[in-house]
This record gives structure tokens, sequence and C-alpha cells, in this order.
């Protein structure tokens, strides 16, 4: 019997400090694909050696951080000639670096917090040798959802910050922190979505606040300026283009009070369940999220048949 539904492997867990919420990105990739009429293998990725379903036409990455988001997966997957979901291992590498896709951004005139790399053992700077003054934030360069990041608003922190930093990254950003709102876009395709405003009701968006129901609150559309709203989206679309990601990615910003907008990082495997940001700007948009996911198969599906 000839099959005619498309069969997806939805890879998801992974074994970075993300594996909770690509699980959680996985399954509900899953039941949208399923939902939009494909057929769905959901691979549980717990080490290097997963293997594929017979019979897989695509495969669909919902996993994040390391190994997931930094293109190394990709690479396998590009050197098994497989279709998969979103960017190349290229842009992913560059993406998920924040020393490297910081260093692109300035070098494509894109605006992004200043600040200093530490790599290797490099001791933590003292707070008088930064060339900004504090606060600032200080992050590991290969990390996601707010993990090993810490806003540091007095000299004395500085070397415990470094320190937590380290356990996820041996390279470290020590960056300058802007004030003000911030906001996230979404590309989808070669199009930017509506702009979402993010509003932690106390705090930072820290990882309890990106993840606890009720802690944040979303503005889509963010309420700015037409003028500014474009602004930030052309800000995204470029971001996108100047790593060369493709299909879909995620921007995150600051606006600091007198309106100068800065790129903190893109994201290229964004957060996926129904209420992640990409698909809150996505319905947004008009596209519900079983056509968002279905979307990003077939655009794979296409790549894989001008390739063969
Ligand atoms: N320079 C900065 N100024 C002010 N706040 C910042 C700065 N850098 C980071 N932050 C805060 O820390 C959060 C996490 O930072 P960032 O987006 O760089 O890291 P991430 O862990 O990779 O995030 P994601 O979950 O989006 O992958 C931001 O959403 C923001 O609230
Ligand atoms: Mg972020």
């Amino acid at each position: 019997m000839k099959r005619t539904e498309i069969q997806v492997a939805v890879l998801k867990g992974g074994f970075s400090r993300e594996r909770a919420v690509s699980l959680r990105t996985g399954a509900a990739a899953a039941a949208a694909l399923r939902s939009s009429g494909c057929r769905v293998e959901e691979v549980d990725v717990r080490h290097r050696r997963w293997r594929l379903p017979a019979g897989t036409d695509v495969v669909f990455v919902a996993l994040h951080g390391a190994y997931g988001e930094d293109g190394e997966l990709q690479d396998t997957l590009e050197k098994r000639g497989l279709p998969f979901t979103g960017s190349d291992a290229a842009a992913c590498r560059r993406a998920f670096d924040k020393a490297a896709s910081k260093a692109r951004f300035r070098e494509a005139g894109l605006a992004t917090p200043e600040g200093i790399v530490l790599r290797g053992r490099e001791k933590a700077p003292k707070a008088e040798e930064l060339p900004f003054s504090l606060p600032a934030v200080v992050k590991p360069a290969r990390e996601g959802s707010s993990l090993g990041v810490r806003i540091v608003r007095a000299a004395s922190e500085l070397p415990t910050a470094v320190q937590i930093a380290r356990r996820s990254d041996e390279i470290v950003l020590v960056e300058r922190y802007i004030p003000g709102r911030e906001f996230t876009v979404g590309v989808l395709g070669e199009k930017a979505l509506p702009v979402i405003e993010i509003c932690p009701k106390n705090g930072w968006y820290d990882y309890r606040n990106k993840y606890t129901v009720g802690n944040t609150e979303y503005r889509v559309p963010a309420p700015l300026r037409w003028n500014l709203r474009k602004k930030i989206q052309n800000f995204g679309l470029r971001a996108h283009q100047v790593l060369g990601c493709r299909d879909i990615s995620r921007a995150d910003f600051r606006l600091d009070e007198t309106g100068e907008i800065y790129l903190l990082e893109v994201n290229t495997i964004p957060g996926m369940t129904k209420t992640s940001l990409l698909p809150k700007a996505a319905a947004a948009a008009g596209i519900a999220f079983p056509k968002l996911c279905r979307t990003l198969v077939e655009c794979a599906l296409n790549r894989g048949k001008i390739l063969s």
C-alpha cells in the first residue's frame, strides 16, 4: 500500500540542561503535527547514539541547548543527508555562541550591549576594569533559558557570578546591563512576526519567570509606536540573515529609556510549546500552532527534494 502521510521523527529531550523544556517542546510539536495529518514518532534523545524509526521522511528538531541547538546534531543530520527543520549546522553554531554571534552583529552594524569575553581560566575582572559601569550581566556564551545568567549590581558579586556562568561554559560574557523594557521577535520564513513585550511581574526574566505560568505577562502585539515596532521587526530579520538562519529564529532585545534598541541574542530553536513566545507571535499573525509546525516540516521536505 502506498503511504501518503509524511512521516516525521520528532527529536526531543537531549542531554543539555534544557532537557525538561525540550521534552515539552517535543511533545507539543508532535501533537500538533499529528493533528495536521502527519505520522509522528517521538524520539527521546538521551545520548549521541539515537536511532531513527524506519521510514522517516523528515526530522523535526525539538532539542534546545548543547548538542541539539549548537550545530552538532545538525552536522550529523547533514552528513546522513536527512532533511531536518530549522537552521543548518553552521548557523546554529554561530547563533548558539553569544561571543561569536555578538561579534557578527557588531560587524554588521547591529547594536548589541558592549562587554568583555573571558576565556579559559581568565580571572573575573574588577569592576573598575570593565569598559562600562555596573550593573553588569554575566552569562555563559553557550547556554539558554537564562541558566547561569546573573545580574551583578555590586563589585563584590562579580567573581561568584563568573564562577556560576563557568559551570555552563568556559567562555563567559560580562555585558553592560541595559535598563528598560524587553522584547522578542520571531522570524518565520523570511518574515518577522509581531513583536512581543516581556514583562516579568517580579525581578527579571530568569528561568523561574520564563517557565512558571503567571509569573510573566506577555503583550502581543507589543504596545509600541508603529515605527518602533517596525524597527524591532527589521532588526530581528537582519539578525536572522546576518547569522545565516533558515526558516525560523527568535531574537531577544532590550529597549532603554533613550529609545536605543540592543540585540541580546538569536535562538535558532526557540521554545515551541503552544504557550511559548514564537507560537504566541505566530498565533497573533493568524498562524495556528499545527500550521506553524507543519510549515517547518514542509520547508525541510522541500529542501530535501531539491538536494536529492
Ligand atoms: N545586557 C543585558 N541587559 C539587561 N538584561 C539582560 C542583558 N542580558 C541578558 N539579560 C536578561 O537575561 C535574560 C537571558 O539572557 P539571554 O537572552 O542573553 O540568555 P539565554 O539564556 O540564552 O536566553 P534564552 O532562554 O532566550 O535562550 C534576558 O531575557 C534578559 O532578561
Ligand atoms: Mg534569550
